[in-house]
């Protein structure tokens, strides 16, 4: 019997299948199948209860046996996986630890089960939870196991004879089939959905993904939901409104720059929440160009833009009672003989003007016309923007979280909530007054970049806050180091791509603005 102990934190060793398609998902009411492939989660020192107990008795001891022999003891986000044990074609082991049950620890077991359903050949997994404490558990566990499928193949060219993997269905079997299946397809589908919208986008390269393509491919994401309406400020329009920092950045591409809001009305007449995502669909540094290695990787820096646009999508079709705005700020910044030299003096929406130092700090550029906009047609009573900032980021808290610059305490705390309930973390990082001392400008009112060697990350957000007006709250996510996912996969983030912010701020929606201390 072939068996490994695969932790999550190895399992991208085995992402290499080039077939593609995702399992379909389905919610089901509980039983132990006789046969096939099944999933089941196990608590600390893999104890003789619930599914794992049934399961062993099933195949007459054999699958304790495997157990034992490979060492395997439940810890938190290891998985067993044995091909082949007694009935069974492939018996999945996830362990939860001995940490209690929460929406987000059903999610990292779905995830895991997603992640392995992608390298197995089975045409159905199981996945049996056999506990019936939290009646939508169900629907948590699926959206695990579509988070942890997720894979993009789009552009590779099936070859026929190799096996098929991952395909085929995975059938989650609760307890309560009815609540959980009411709340994936009412509720938790459409977080799935906005994250694999994020993924997409965040994947595809610049070549297909540029600010017109962005537009496009969220009026198709859109299309028919209730209480939506998309504008699109395009170029001309910039030019009349006076949005210099939009279009400095734009002007060194063949691709204009554009603007896109979208805004979804589920709250009557409240105050809407504006999330403003930086949405560079390439950044090459312009005429501050970057080196060459790893400059691929800046097709992801519309990753801001991405989680916005995907969080209101998950929003607005699941119905949230919110007034929320997306607001993305599509820009490629591209060096050209047009393109803004270092120096320059920019003319913002907001009135303020700076001195552009470096092409390359692009993203706090386009961030202060879209808050400016939104600001004076919206009048949002709360802003947080979101964007790959920073290297200074990634270096400051690693891969770990999102650096999180407020100077509204209350905000943070709810915030970092949001992040630890919905796995998608975020830290603290200072945001001094002193630092507006090295935004200082001899000729503009600000400088883009300080002098170097200092907080780097603060002092992006130090720009961004001089555009927002003091009567909104304002929250500043420097997400570089989270947008791609490098070296280990997480349960529910497989390799590349994270669309990390959408689950973020669907979280902090339900939990600050549509019910304060709702359970789910
Ligand atoms: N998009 C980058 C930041 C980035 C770095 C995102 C790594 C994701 C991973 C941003 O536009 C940039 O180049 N920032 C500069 C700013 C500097 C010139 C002040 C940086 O961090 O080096
Ligand atoms: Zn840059
Ligand atoms: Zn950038």
């Amino acid at each position: 019997m072939r068996h490994r102990v695969v932790p999550f934190l190895a399992l991208s060793a085995f992402f290499v299948s080039p077939a593609d398609a995702q399992r379909a998902l389905a919610i089901a009411d509980y039983a132990l199948p006789e046969t096939g492939a099944v999933a089941v989660a196990v608590r600390q020192g893999v104890p003789d209860e619930g599914a794992f107990a049934a399961l062993d008795q099933r195949s007459g001891g054999a699958l304790r046996r495997a157990v034992r022999t490979a060492g395997f003891l439940g810890d938190r986000g290891t998985v067993l996986n044995l091909p082949g044990v007694g009935p069974y074609d492939q018996v999945l082991l996830v362990g939860t630890g001995s940490d209690p049950v929460t929406p987000r620890l059903l999610e990292d077991v779905g995830g895991l089960v997603g992640q392995a359903g992608v390298l197995s050949a089975a045409p159905e997994i199981t996945l049996l939870w056999p506990e019936a404490g939290m009646p939508t558990a169900g629907a948590h566990l699926a959206l695990g196991a579509s988070l942890g499928q997720y894979t993009f193949r789009q552009y590779k060219t099936p070859k026929p004879a190799a096996p098929v993997l991952g395909q085929g269905t995975l059938t989650v079997r609760v307890v309560d089939a009815g609540a959980a299946s009411a709340a994936w397809r009412s509720d938790w589908a459409h977080v799935a959905e906005g994250v694999r919208f994020a993924r997409d986008l965040k994947t595809e390269p610049g070549n297909v993904i540029y600010p017109e393509t962005f537009v496009e491919r969220t009026r198709e994401a859109f299309e028919g939901v209730r209480g939506v309406s998309i504008e699109v400020v395009d170029e001309a329009r910039m030019r009349e409104l006076g949005m210099g920092a939009m279009l400095s950045v734009g002007v060194g591409s063949a691709q204009p720059p554009k603007l896109l809001l979208v805004r979804y009305r589920g709250a009557g007449d409240a105050a809407p929440v504006a999330f403003v995502g930086k949405g560079i669909t390439f950044d090459s540094g312009g005429i501050s160009i970057k080196p060459a290695d790893n400059m691929w990787r800046m097709k992801h820096d519309m990753a801001g833009a991405a989680a916005a646009t995907g969080a209101v999508l998950a929003l607005a079709k699941r119905g949230a009672r919110v007034n929320a705005i997306a607001v993305a700020a599509l820009a490629e910044n591209m060096p050209d003989g047009e393109a803004a030299r270092p120096g320059d003096v920019v003319r913002t929406l907001g009135g303020l003007t700076f001195e552009n130092l470096n092409t390359d700090a692009e993203g706090r550029i386009v961030l202060v016309d879209a808050i400016a906009y939104v600001q004076r047609q919206d009048k949002p009573s709360m802003l947080i923007d979101i964007a790959t900032l920073t290297g200074s980021q990634v270096t400051a808290v690693g891969d770990e979280y999102g650096g999180l610059f407020s100077r509204d305490d209350a905000l943070v705390a709810d915030l970092v909530a949001a992040g630890a309930a919905s796995g998608e973390e975020l830290w603290r990082l200072p945001l001094h007054p002193s630092y507006a001392k090295d935004l200082e400008s001899p000729i503009a009112d600000l400088r883009n970049v300080g002098s170097g060697g200092r907080a780097g990350a603060g002092l992006g957000a130090h720009f961004i806050g001089a555009w927002v007006d003091p009567a909104v709250r304002w929250a500043h996510i420097d997400m570089a180091s989270m947008a791609w996912r490098d070296d280990a996969p997480l349960p529910t983030v497989p390799l590349g791509a994270s669309a990390y912010g959408v689950r973020l701020f669907d979280r902090f929606v339900r939990d600050t603005i549509e019910a304060p201390k709702r359970a789910d």
